[in-house]
């Protein structure tokens, strides 16, 4: 839908008036209306680096959800400010991964013998706790962009990776990219004692995946791919690896959400494209590739958007940036010391990955 004029005039003038104090990172998930006024669009792992590399800005407005806001302030300089224009914009599968949780499954890794072999591997996905977890215990942060890379580096540093808090994408990279079979992945279960595993079940285990899912990704089923392929001879299948593993198995591509948007730039005129990740992403590129004759379909018709994604709206991020432009800090975003410097050590073991 066409956004507001009045909103549109509203945010153009606040953002001009900021100049260069301000910078506005969006991820390719949010709204039209919100992406039209991002300085540079991205997956996580672009928007955590374009973060970093933007010193001279006060300001770093971030169109996308509360973790990646958290991992911009860690990795921005102290008289940085980070603003989320809706504060409820959180991802629920981050929320699947407290401190108490993860500080108890350690306990329990420690009371099976093997927390010494045990490096974990956390998305970016989680919050700034977990992070800090991760950096403390020697572990690094992943994306769905160098998820395999971050693997690699784990089991050069141990026998074992604690992959948290997505079991999917824990899962594919290490059966798709790494050779590992699924009898080599265990599954903690946070919610049940011990994690619902036995000490022989951790001691035999290569990868022990926390069970968190991404509500939206989750949904796309085999049969969504089953039934495209039936609709649409010759397409091609291209999803994001936070779909569960039947599905990813069956795609014919899997990637990030830079990955797939440069998978369709290179794609031939004719082709045919099915793709399974947030709907806004999907929705802009069927629209943007129409005119070069390739035709984009989303997926399973019944997954819709990324409600939490979406709560970033163009009134949103008028209020934000009128707020700043007028000298009223609103929506900070700031982690504490302590849990920023551990969870630093973390990200920075990211983006140094080879
Ligand atoms: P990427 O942008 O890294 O592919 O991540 C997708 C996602 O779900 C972010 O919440
Ligand atoms: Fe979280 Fe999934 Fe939304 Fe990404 S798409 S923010 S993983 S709920």
């Amino acid at each position: 839908s066409p956004s507001d004029p009045d909103l549109v005039e509203r945010a153009r003038k606040a953002k001009e008036k900021l100049g260069d104090k301000v910078f506005v990172l969006g991820h390719h998930y949010q709204r039209d209306e919100v992406i039209q006024f991002a300085d540079v669009t991205g997956d996580s792992f672009k928007l955590a680096r374009d973060a970093a590399a933007r010193p001279e800005a006060e300001y770093i407005v971030f169109c996308g959800v509360h973790f990646m806001a958290e991992s911009a302030d860690i990795l921005t300089s102290e008289d940085q400010k980070v603003v989320l224009p809706d504060l409820a914009a959180g991802c629920s599968m981050a929320d699947m991964a407290t401190a108490e949780q993860v500080a108890e499954c350690w306990d329990v890794l420690t009371e099976a013998g093997i927390a010494e072999q045990v490096v974990p591997v956390s998305y970016m996905n989680s919050s700034a706790d977990i992070k800090a977890f991760t950096g403390k215990h020697g572990g690094t942060i992943c994306t769905s962009s160098n998820a395999k890379r971050a693997l690699d580096w784990a089991f050069e540093q141990g026998e074992k990776v604690l992959f948290l808090p997505d079991q999917h994408l824990g899962r594919n990279t290490a059966v798709r990219d790494m050779g590992m079979s699924l009898e080599d992945c265990v599954l903690y279960n946070p919610h049940k004692p011990n994690g619902g595993l036995t000490a022989d079940e951790l001691r035999a285990a290569k990868m022990i995946l926390w069970r968190g899912h991404c509500s939206v990704h989750g949904r796309f089923s085999l049969d969504s791919v089953n039934d495209v392929r039936e609709r649409i001879p010759g397409v091609n299948v291209l999803v994001h690896p936070e779909c569960k593993h039947e599905v990813v198995a069956a795609a014919d591509y899997v990637g990030s959400t830079e990955y797939i948007i440069k998978a369709l730039e290179a794609a031939p005129a004719g082709s045919k494209w099915a793709i399974g990740t947030e709907l806004n992403l999907v929705r802009r590129l069927a629209n943007r590739f129409a005119p070069e004759g390739k035709e984009i379909v989303f997926l399973d018709k019944t997954v819709c958007f990324c409600s939490t994604m979406n709560r970033i709206d163009l009134p949103h991020l008028v209020w934000a940036l009128e707020s700043l432009a007028e000298g009223n800090l609103v929506n900070r975003i700031e982690v504490d010391k302590e849990t920023e410097a551990f969870a630093k050590l973390a990200l920075e073991r990211m983006l140094a990955l080879p």
